[in-house]
C-alpha cells in the first residue's frame, strides 16, 4: 500500500530498525523492490534520483506513475521518494506525481546558500504535506570520486537542523556513493554523536559500499533511512550478464526476469540485514 515516507520513517525509528530506501531506474526495480520487501514483510522506499529522470529523457511522470502503481498494489507499506534533487522545479512536480517525500539536495553549496535554499524547499514541501529531507556535508562519490574522508560535524548540524526546518537529515559518515565493493567503514561514534546532537532522524547514503555488519551497527548507533542503489544495479547487470551468455537470446524478458529476481534477492538481504528478527 502506497504509505506517506514519513510514517514509515517515524515507525521505524520508534521500533529502533533501519528502513531501507532503494533506487528506482526501471520498473523492474521498482517489482523487484516491492517484491523483495514483501518477502521480508517489511516496509520500504522506492526513491527515484533526479539522474533517473534525467535518464527518462527528462519527464517524471511515467517512472512516478509506474512506482506509483507498483507501491499500490504491494502486500506491505511502500512510501514513494524523489532523491537527490538539486533542480527546485522538478521538487515542485513531486506533489502532483503521489510522491510523500523529497531529498532536496544543495550540499555542494557554501553552508548560508545551503541553509537559504533548503528552508525554501522546507517551507514548499510542508505546505503540501510533503517530507523533507536534505545534505549536511556532501557524501562523496556522486561524481565519481570518492571522499569518504568528509564528515558532518554535529553542532553545525544541529544549527543546520533548526535554521531550515528539515525532518530528516542525510550526513557524511564515511559512506561514498557508487561503490562497486563493499568496504566503507563508518565513524560510529560520530553517528552516535550526531543522533544526539540533531531532533530528526537520520539518513545513510552510498549504502551500498557498507558492509553488513558496519550497516547493522550503524542502526543500532541511531541512523534510520538507509539509502541503497548500485547493489541493486551490480545484482540486475551481473544477471543480465550471465543470460546473454546464450547468443540466441533476443526476448528482453529472458534476461530482465533473472535480473528482477536478483535485484529481489538483494533487496530481502538488506532488509533483513536493517531489521533484524
Ligand atoms: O541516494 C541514493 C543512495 O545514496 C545510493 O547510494 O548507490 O552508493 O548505494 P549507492
Ligand atoms: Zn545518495
Amino acid at each position: 500500500m502506497l504509505t506517506p515516507t514519513g510514517t514509515l520513517v517515524a515507525d521505524a525509528a520508534k521500533g529502533g530498525r533501519g528502513l531501507a530506501a532503494f533506487n528506482v531506474i526501471t520498473v523492474e526495480h521498482a517489482e523487484a523492490i516491492v517484491a523483495g520487501a514483501e518477502r521480508a514483510g517489511l516496509p520500504v522506499i522506492l526513491q527515484i534520483s533526479q539522474n533517473a529522470v534525467t535518464f527518462h529523457g527528462g519527464r517524471l511522470a511515467p517512472i512516478a506513475a509506474a512506482s506509483a502503481a507498483v507501491a499500490e498494489a504491494a502486500g506491505v507499506d511502500v512510501a514513494l521518494h524523489l532523491d537527490h534533487v538539486e533542480d527546485a522545479e522538478l521538487m515542485r512536480q513531486a506533489p502532483d506525481h503521489r510522491f510523500g517525500s523529497v531529498m532536496y539536495d544543495a550540499s555542494t553549496l557554501p553552508y548560508a546558500e545551503n541553509v537559504a535554499a533548503t528552508r525554501e524547499a522546507a517551507e514548499f514541501c510542508h505546505a503540501r504535506g510533503l517530507w523533507l529531507e536534505s545534505e549536511l556535508g556532501e557524501v562523496g562519490g556522486k561524481d565519481g570520486a570518492h571522499a569518504p574522508g568528509v564528515r558532518t560535524d554535529p553542532a553545525e548540524a544541529r544549527d543546520y537542523v533548526a535554521a531550515t526546518g528539515v525532518d530528516a537529515l542525510a550526513v557524511a559518515v564515511g559512506s561514498s556513493h557508487a561503490m562497486t565493493d563493499r568496504t566503507a567503514a563508518l565513524d560510529h561514534d560520530l553517528i552516535t554523536r550526531l543522533r544526539d546532537a540533531v531532533p530528526v532522524p537520520l539518513v545513510l547514503h552510498g549504502s551500498s559500499g557498507v558492509p553488513d555488519a558496519e550497516l547493522a551497527a550503524a542502526v543500532a548507533a541511531g541512523m534510520v533511512k538507509v539509502n541503497v542503489g548500485t547493489a541493486l544495479n551490480i545484482a540486475f547487470t551481473g544477471a543480465v550478464r550471465a543470460a546473454l551468455a546464450d547468443e540466441r537470446l533476443v526476448d528482453p524478458r529472458k534476461y530482465l526476469a533473472p535480473a528482477r529476481d536478483a535485484m529481489a534477492n538483494t533487496v530481502a538481504h538488506f532488509l533483513s540485514v536493517l531489521a533484524p528478527r
